[in-house]
């Protein structure tokens, strides 16, 4: 039996996991479930899944949580709570599903305690990528990503030596503005921009979909997952999110992974991937598909795929500012406060004033986050 903790478990990933634990009593025990404020949905997981700890990072939703839980001395609050599940000795598996640069210091923790780590919040990666994979050899953590198409890589490296890849290529489903004429995207809502057609997940990943900066921090993540120099790494568009990558190895041959679009299959393969576990998600059934397509991605609608091209080949500070003004722009589209469009171009001005050097410390990381976010609070201020 192995006990999990789930950083992240209001979630939209957080949900998914709790379906696959749901279904694996015999297999997997929820330890811990942290929570940052959604406190009803909290509720109905503690009645699902029976932890023996819950954590609200937001004090004020643990004691909301309190009231409504019998058994209230089994709720913590705060994120040093958060770290300390994550660091349980008695812990197998940490699912780090928190969103944002947020979730960086509990799905460290875990690292730290050498746990098994079904990492879906990417912004770890991106954010202090260097760090977190020393760590995790220093540590002995086994890093198992969750992102659909990195555990897809995962799976096609299997039983390879990885010198011999010559590409890793992200497919991406394009988002809800794959077809849409650019110049109209101005004036688009965020309730059209998290209507993603293919998943259904958190606010912020929505929108990261819809100006592919999701897939821009994905090809960082993947840098850092597969130790993979930045010229082997490709995205391209594949609108029905069927095969959700691609391996080319030296002998031209190359190796994808499908399945229907179900976070249930990424996040049960993080759990446990072999012997593989039912997941209760569609079959996949090709006939029916009838074709399935591709097409490069366009810098002119994508720009932020333009701009992760020199953050890739660059020092470590730029992919740091890059998701940290990301989290401001794409939080301040969703309040109403700037143009759909506004989102990259506010990211590009950060990375234009960002320092250029490599980062070794979590200080270092913070205080270039921290700069990178007040550049871009600063700039929507004055838009
Ligand atoms: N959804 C997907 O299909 C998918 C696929 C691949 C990767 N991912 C990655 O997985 C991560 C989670 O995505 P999601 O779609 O599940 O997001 P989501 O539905 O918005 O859930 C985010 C989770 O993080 C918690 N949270 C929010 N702000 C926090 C803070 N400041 N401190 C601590 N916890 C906080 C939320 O708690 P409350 O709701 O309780 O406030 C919730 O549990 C992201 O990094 C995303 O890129 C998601």
């Amino acid at each position: 039996m192995k006990r999990v903790v789930v950083l992240g478990a209001t979630g939209s990933i957080g949900l998914s996991t709790a379906d696959v634990i749901r279904r694996h009593p015999d297999r997997f025990q929820a330890y811990a479930l942290v929570g940052h404020r959604n406190v009803d949905r909290m509720v109905e997981l503690v009645a699902m899944l029976r932890p023996e700890y819950v954590v609200m990072t937001d004090e004020l939703a643990a004691e909301q949580l309190r009231s409504r839980l019998p058994e209230a001395r089994r709720v913590l609050a705060g994120m040093a709570a958060a770290e300390a599940m994550a660091a349980d000795e008695g812990v197998d598996i940490v699912v780090a599903a928190m969103v944002g640069a947020a979730g960086l210091p509990a799905a460290l923790a875990a690292v730290r305690a050498g746990k098994r780590v079904a990492l879906a919040n990417k912004e770890c990666l991106v954010t202090a990528g260097r760090v977190f994979m020393r760590h995790a050899r220093q540590y002995g953590a086994e890093i198992m990503p969750v992102d659909s198409e990195h555990a897809a890589v995962h799976q096609a490296l299997q039983g390879h030596d990885g010198g011999s890849v010559t590409r890793i290529i992200l497919t991406a489903s394009g988002g809800p503005f794959r077809d849409r004429d650019p110049e109209t995207l101005h004036d688009v809502t965020p309730a059209e921009a998290v209507a993603h057609p293919n998943w259904e997940m958190g606010a912020k990943i929505s929108v990261d979909s819809a100006t592919m900066m999701n897939k821009a921090l994905e090809l960082i993540e993947a840098r850092w997952l597969f130790d993979a120099a930045p010229d082997k790494l490709d995205a391209i568009i594949h609108p029905e999110s069927i095969v959700h990558a691609m391996v080319e190895y030296a002998d031209g041959s190359v190796l994808a992974q499908l399945a229907v679009p179900d976070m249930r299959m990424p996040i049960a393969y993080a759990l446990q991937a072999n012997p593989r576990i039912a997941t209760g998600i569609a079959r996949l059934d090709l006939v029916s598909l009838g074709r399935l397509s591709f097409q490069p991605v366009d810098h002119r609608r994508f720009p932020a795929m333009r701009l992760v091209a020199d953050v890739l080949h660059g020092e470590d500070s730029l992919a740091i500012s890059m998701n940290a003004a990301n989290e401001v722009a794409n939080a301040a589209f969703r309040a109403g406060r700037i143009p759909f469009t506004s989102i990259v171009a506010v990211v590009e001005r950060v990375l234009a004033r960002s320092p250029r050097h490599n980062v070794s410390t979590l200080d270092e990381v913070w205080s270039l986050d921290h700069q990178a976010r007040a550049w871009a609070e600063e700039m929507i201020a004055h838009a």
